[in-house]
């Protein structure tokens, strides 16, 4: 029989991504729901090792629904790589009296909650905090819509300018692994091509496609690069290849960094981080561990922790095909 569940913890773990706070805000107003005490843990599990904890009740997260970031902060924790460490939030979780922990974050955050459970039989669950959408088991993470549209509004301004001068840009955005916010800002920007880690398109491929989009009477282009893309030269070589190998264009380049991580989270992404935070909570007072709580077919569903690990997220390819053929 698991121990019946009295009091909760909640943290927020690598890259921030809008929504985080619109999860804590449902993960404490879910506990008050339930008449259980809840804690925030500050900076991630740098914040569990060293016992920074705050009571939160549902007061404490007004305001926060809109709020880009996290207001517990987050980290990427090498300590907690170390079983010393997970050892040391072990003994702080025991002595503040925690009987589960709700970690939001990405696939690393979900190892380290997956080894603490493994170690120490300790309740845990997931949310999927990214703007990179990579992780298995739903079909969005926190913060991909979010990023989505800052993305979508940084290109439409980009080419305001490409247009104004008949420019090339390069624009690079975030996903370190995969090509998903790449993929669909460039449909949603118009893109004249879009280069993927997923698939590498080849430089002949990319020549070819700027000629054809010059010959068919177009004065600018936007080509989306993901950060992590295959094409074998980052974005600022490619510039040069096209400065070289290329007559007439003037090229620029444009890395769009960690604006895309901020800002006001979409409704999109504050209905989904309310909707996880419920799931998430009722489900380990359901006595559930190790899952990860996901949107699938529009339902909240639950997938083992090591699965949304090792799980690859698939990419849509139909959305490279119909950029090539919006782009025509
Ligand atoms: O995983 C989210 C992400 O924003 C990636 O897209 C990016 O590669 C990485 O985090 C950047 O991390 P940091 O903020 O540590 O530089």
């Amino acid at each position: 029989m698991p121990k019946a569940i009295k009091k909760l913890a909640v943290l927020t773990s690598g890259g921030d991504s809008p929504g985080m706070n619109a999860a804590i805000r449902s993960v404490v107003r879910t506990c008050a729901y339930h008449n259980i005490e809840c804690l925030g843990v500050y900076r991630g599990y740098e914040g569990l090792i060293e016992g920074d904890f705050k009571p939160m009740d549902a007061r404490s997260v007004k305001g926060i629904i809109n709020k880009g970031g996290t207001i517990l902060k987050s980290a990427r924790s090498k300590e907690f790589r170390t079983v010393e460490g997970r050892q040391k939030a072990f003994k702080q979780v025991v002595d503040a009296d925690i009987d589960g922990l709700v970690v939001v974050g990405g696939d690393g955050s979900f190892t380290g909650a997956l080894i603490f459970n493994q170690e120490f039989d300790f309740p845990v669950m997931g949310i999927p905090g990214t703007i990179d959408n990579d992780i298995y088991g739903t079909s969005h993470t926190l913060g991909f819509d979010t990023a989505l549209n800052t993305v979508v509004d940084a290109i439409d301004k980009i080419r305001d300018t490409a247009s104004s001068h008949n420019r090339l840009f390069f624009v690079e955005v975030m996903g370190r692994d995969v090509g998903h916010i790449a993929l669909n800002v460039g449909v949603a920007g118009g893109a004249e091509e879009i280069l993927i880690p997923e698939e590498d398109l080849g430089l002949d491929r990319l020549v070819e496609s700027l000629n054809r989009s010059r010959t068919s009477g177009k004065t600018s282009s936007i080509v989306i690069v993901a950060e992590g893309d295959k094409i074998g030269k980052n974005i600022f070589e490619l510039k040069d290849y096209v400065d070289e190998n290329m007559e007439g264009y003037d090229v620029r380049v444009s890395v769009l960094g960690h604006m895309q991580r901020g800002g006001a989270p979409s409704c999109f992404d504050r209905v989904l981080a309310s909707r996880m935070g419920v799931k998430a909570v009722e489900s380990l007072l359901d006595g559930e561990t190790n899952y990860m709580v996901g949107l699938l077919d529009n339902k909240m569903e639950l997938t083992p922790l090591d699965k949304a690990i090792k799980g690859k997220s698939k990419i849509n390819l139909e959305l490279l095909r119909v950029s090539d053929i919006m782009s025509t």
